[in-house]
């Protein structure tokens, strides 16, 4: 391969539904944030580098997972640059692997990869970094907008594409979504995902009402989509409420979640508030009348909270 640079930029995202079950084949509904990650390649290269430094696999072990499974050419030097939380639950591990993904793939290609092959290979890269994991926050990171995954197509929506892992299929399907007062916190405790997500499989695979909580996560992202569609602020607020309590009763909450939660919700118009991401720590997500007043009584309490303002942009690569 000659001298060759690529550049690569992914969003973060949050999760309005479906988390945790969505690993199990139940659907989600997510949206790309404005807040993104940026990975730049070089090569040749004398070694393999991330910010000047040689690759620490424990540090970056997302981006040393993608080399190990979709790179065989030689050296390579990168470089990082985040507008997000990392362990805030907010997407910037499937945002630096699909950035990360776009940009060897570009590399090698000498031209941008098609969408749907980084978001396969950003997946198999989140699974076997974290050991279990669903395409949905790489599928966010690649396809930015609203993205409903679900194991079948949906009419009415455009599907994007599919990915399947083992015995599970999703869907990836681009939605319109309605303007939303939503504000992200982030709690400041961090969380690793795949204790998260190990967390609530323990649970699952021991016990039918562990099992039963999914399904109830699951028919809650149907009603959400359903309320979307309407624009009905109330019944979503409702929903988001009731998914949070098979969060909490998953195992998934924190402390410092819920005393946010709790503050996003006496805040006087605010329809409902939820963990996002995998929680055990990580961020929350409010829908409210006054969002103003929902980031400045979170921020009284020392969350870093901004209003959820949803992007259009997914991944996005250039090379030269
Ligand atoms: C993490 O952002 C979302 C989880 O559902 C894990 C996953 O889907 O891979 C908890």
């Amino acid at each position: 391969m000659g001298s060759r640079s690529a550049a690569a930029s992914a969003p973060g995202k949050v999760i309005l539904f479906g988390e945790h079950a969505v690993v199990y084949g139940e659907p989600s509904l997510s949206l790309a944030l404005h807040r993104r990650i940026r990975v730049w390649g070089d090569v040749p290269a004398d070694a393999t580098t991330v910010n000047r430094e040689a690759l620490d696999e424990h540090r970056f072990s997302y981006i040393a997972t993608a080399l190990r499974l979709h790179w065989r050419d030689g050296h390579v030097r990168l470089r990082t640059e985040t507008e997000l939380p990392q362990g805030g639950h907010v997407g910037s591990s499937a945002a630096l692997s699909t950035a990360t993904i776009g940009v060897l793939f570009a590399l090698q290609r000498g031209t941008p990869a098609p969408a749907a092959d980084v978001a396969r290979a950003a997946f198999e890269t989140e699974y076997a970094t974290q050991g279990a994991a669903s395409p949905n926050d790489t599928t966010v990171a690649t396809a930015g907008g609203a993205v409903l995954l679900s194991p079948q197509r949906e009419a009415g929506a455009e599907h994007l594409w599919r990915i399947e892992k083992g015995e599970r299929a999703w869907n990836a399907h681009r939605i319109t979504l309605p303007d939303l007062p939503l504000v992200v916190a982030h709690s400041g405790v961090r969380a690793r995902t795949a204790d998260q997500v190990a967390k609530v499989k323990r649970f699952v695979d021991k016990n039918a009402f562990g099992r039963d909580l999914i399904q109830e996560i699951g028919a809650i992202t149907r009603e959400g989509v359903e309320a979307l569609k309407h624009r009905d602020l109330v019944r979503l607020g409702e929903l988001m409420n009731r998914n949070h309590t098979c969060l909490h009763t998953l195992g998934v909450d924190a402390p410092a979640l819920t005393r946010l939660v709790e503050a996003a919700r006496r805040v006087p118009g605010t329809f409902g508030a939820k963990l996002t991401g995998a929680g055990g720590g990580g961020s929350l997500i409010a829908l409210a009348e006054r969002p103003q007043a929902v980031i400045e009584a979170l921020q009284r309490m020392g969350a870093q909270a901004f209003p959820a303002e949803p992007s259009p942009r997914g991944l996005e690569v250039s090379v030269s």
